[in-house]
Formats: C-alpha cells, sequence, structure tokens
C-alpha cells in the first residue's frame, strides 16, 4: 500500500474552504481505489496566525514541512489584516523558493459542461510552464528618498540555469502533449533579460529537433489567449508574464475557481506543493459559495505527480461528469454550493 504524508495549509479565505473540499474527495479517491493511503497533516498557517506570533509560520515551519511527500495549499492573504507581500513572502513564495519548485505548471483547457465566455471557442488545451523562482519576483532592489524624489528600483534577475529549466521542462512535456513549445518574450521592449531569455530559448530548442518552437511576445500573446487558443500546446513563460497569462488562462476556461496548478520541485530534495490558481477571494469567503473545482483538480495533479495518473483521469472525469450535468457554482453560471459540487464528486466517485 502506497502511504502519501501531505501538509495541508488551507490559508485564507476561501482557501479554508475548497482545501477541506478537496481533501475529502481525497480520501474518497483512496478508500474507492484501494492501493493509496493519505495522511493529512493540517497546518494554520495563515494571517491570523501572523497576527499572533508575527511570522506565518514557526521557525522551524520549513524543516517540519520538509518532512512531508508533498504540501497542499489553498490560498495565502487577507489584505486587511496583513500586507499582502508579507503574507505571501512569508509563507508561498518562501516555500517555492526554499524548496526549490522552480516549475509552476498550470494547465488550460475546456472543461464538459463549462461555458467559456469566448464565442464559439474551439477546443483548447494549454499547458502554462510559468518560471517559479526568480525572473521579476526577485528581492533585489529598494526605494529611496521620500516625498516627490522617491523612487524605488526592483532587479529582474533571469539565471541561465533557472530559465534553461523551465524551457527544457516544457520542451520534455511538449514531447509528451502534441510538439510545440511556444516561448513568452518581450524582447522588443525588456533589453536585457528578454534577449537572453530568447537567447537561451533558441540554445535549448536545438536539442529538441522534432518539437515546433516558436516565440510571441508577451503582449500579443495575451491576445492570441482570446482571439486563437487552440493554437497553443506547451507556453514556457517567465514568473510574472506567466503568472497573468494563467489568470488569463483560467478566465478563458470559464472562471478563476477552476484553474488548478503544481509548484514541483525537479531535483526532488524537496516537496512539491500544489496549490490552484485563484486567491483567498476575501469577497466571498465565508458564504459557501466557491468553485472547489480549481482545487480539485489540483488534488488531480498530485496524483499524477505522484504516478497516480489513472487515479488522475478517473478524478478529472468526475470533475466533468459533474459539470456536465450542471452541478455548478455561481461564478460559472449555477446556484450549486461548494458542498453541493463537493458531495456530487464524492456520491460519483463512489459509484464508478
Ligand atoms: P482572487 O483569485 O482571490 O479573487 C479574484 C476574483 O475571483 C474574486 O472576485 C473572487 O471572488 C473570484 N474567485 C477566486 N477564486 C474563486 C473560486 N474558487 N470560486 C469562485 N470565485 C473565485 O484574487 P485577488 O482578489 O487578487 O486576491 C485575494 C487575496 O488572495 C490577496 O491577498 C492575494 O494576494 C491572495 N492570492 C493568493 C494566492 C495564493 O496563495 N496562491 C493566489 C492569488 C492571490
Ligand atoms: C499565484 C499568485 C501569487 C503569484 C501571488 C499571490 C504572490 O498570484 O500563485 O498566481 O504571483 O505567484
Ligand atoms: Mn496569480
Amino acid at each position: 500500500m502506497k502511504q502519501l504524508k501531505i501538509a495541508n495549509i488551507p490559508g485564507d479565505g476561501i482557501g479554508k474552504e475548497v482545501v477541506a473540499a478537496a481533501t475529502d474527495i481525497l480520501k474518497t479517491v483512496s478508500e474507492v481505489h484501494g492501493g493509496l493511503k493519505f495522511e493529512f497533516t493540517e497546518f494554520q498557517w495563515d494571517c491570523r496566525y501572523y497576527l499572533e506570533h508575527g511570522a506565518m509560520m514557526p521557525e522551524d515551519g520549513m524543516e517540519r514541512l520538509s518532512q512531508f511527500d508533498g504540501i497542499f495549499l489553498g490560498a495565502v492573504g487577507d489584505p486587511n489584516l496583513v500586507p499582502d507581500h508579507v503574507s505571501l513572502w512569508g509563507l508561498l513564495i518562501k516555500i517555492r523558493r526554499e524548496f526549490e519548485q522552480s516549475i509552476n505548471l498550470r494547465p488550460a483547457k475546456v472543461i464538459k459542461g463549462i461555458r467559456s465566455p469566448l464565442l464559439n471557442p474551439k477546443d483548447f488545451d494549454i499547458m502554462v510552464v510559468r518560471e517559479n523562482s526568480e525572473g521579476e519576483y526577485s528581492s533585489i532592489g529598494g526605494s529611496m528618498y521620500r516625498g516627490d524624489d522617491e523612487i524605488a528600483i526592483q532587479n529582474a534577475v533571469f539565471s541561465r540555469k533557472a530559465t534553461e529549466r523551465a524551457m527544457r521542462f516544457a520542451f520534455e512535456l511538449a514531447k509528451k502533449r502534441n510538439g510545440h513549445v511556444t516561448s513568452a518574450t518581450k524582447s522588443n521592449g525588456i533589453i536585457y533579460s528578454m534577449p537572453f531569455w530568447d537567447r537561451v530559448f533558441e540554445d535549448v530548442a536545438k536539442d529538441y529537433p522534432d518539437i515546433q518552437a516558436d516565440s510571441q511576445h508577451i503582449d500579443a500573446l495575451a491576445a492570441f489567449f482570446v482571439t486563437q487558443p487552440d493554437r497553443f500546446d506547451v507556453i514556457v513563460a517567465s514568473n510574472l508574464f506567466g503568472d497573468i497569462l494563467t489568470d488569463l488562462g483560467a478566465a478563458i476556461m470559464g472562471s478563476i475557481g477552476i484553474a488548478p496548478a503544481a509548484n514541483i520541485n525537479v531535483n526532488g530534495k524537496y516537496p512539491s506543493m500544489f496549490e490552484p490558481v485563484h486567491g483567498s477571494a476575501p469577497d466571498i469567503a465565508g458564504k459557501g459559495v466557491a468553485n472547489p473545482i480549481g482545487q480539485i483538480w489540483t488534488a488531480k495533479m498530485m496524483l499524477d505527480h505522484f504516478g497516480e495518473e489513472e487515479l488522475g483521469s478517473v478524478l478529472l472525469n468526475t470533475i466533468e461528469s459533474v459539470t456536465n450535468d450542471g452541478f455548478l457554482t455561481r461564478d460559472i453560471g449555477g446556484r450549486h454550493t461548494t458542498q453541493d459540487v463537493t458531495d456530487e464528486i464524492i456520491a460519483r466517485l463512489k459509484k464508478n
């Protein structure tokens, strides 16, 4: 029996609601299909924890997390309690960086029963490989002077190692998919980092002569996401471009509430972390209406990561059968609650 130790960090707002839902679903998956057992340990490291302790996690927090096979996270952030950059750099970004989760893998594809806001979209199935450890999200910079002369400087950092790692990951992924990688660039306007990004892309592409490789400026790429999303297969993007593009990917699927993500540690030294694309949604927190599909599809990515692709497919097919039968939350035009959708997925998993 395969046993997986998972650290659950529900976080803030709807994170707590959707992690509870998706955890029940993972328990059902292991109950129904056997051969796999999850042992969940919950950590209440959120903005309230910060107010009490002055930090988002205890001093030995990372050490404790390193004992787990994986981390299942909802969303962090309650800007009314703690400034976002403090809570996010104290937990989410800290874990991504210190556990070398240098790849953030984020799909965007058509789901049966969920209507895209696009007019007549063709069937699209995109995988964004987001560089997750550096780029525009850097801790180098500062601000100086006050008043009218105040300036802030933020240096983007692009290392060959991390850039190449994201690109190789994208090409390897394209081999298993439709053999096409698009690089998101902006080398017409950003004159040091992006020409470097293009050069690394060209170098890596040479090792994959059978994969179609092309480059697109991020502004045009964003437009094509809306007008022709079906032209893409795998996209490799810097940290910030990947962040923006994946909210757009979620939007063209139908809602930010359904998009999943995996923060992958590729060298196997540390656990990977699974959290959806969306945030803690303070505007709907506590109302029981959050769409749980982003978190549940994220659970499917966790199953895939642990080599349980068959169970992962069962889970995604079950999600689609439920959406296709109209069990939809408010954000995608339905009237069902988080619990309704979760219960229906559980019931169908038990039937299959
Ligand atoms: P958000 O994703 O939380 O919300 C944007 C909009 O989408 C809101 O109207 C919200 O109600 C809606 N939405 C999001 N998830 C939904 C779901 N599952 N079902 C239905 N509707 C959903 O983005 P935001 O408002 O920019 O950020 C809110 C907080 O979350 C901030 O503190 C932000 O920093 C944080 N955040 C955290 C993460 C993370 O921890 N992974 C990711 C993004 C944002
Ligand atoms: C995401 C989020 C985070 C990011 C924020 C909350 C720091 O938007 O996971 O997409 O920008 O990476
Ligand atoms: Mn984001």
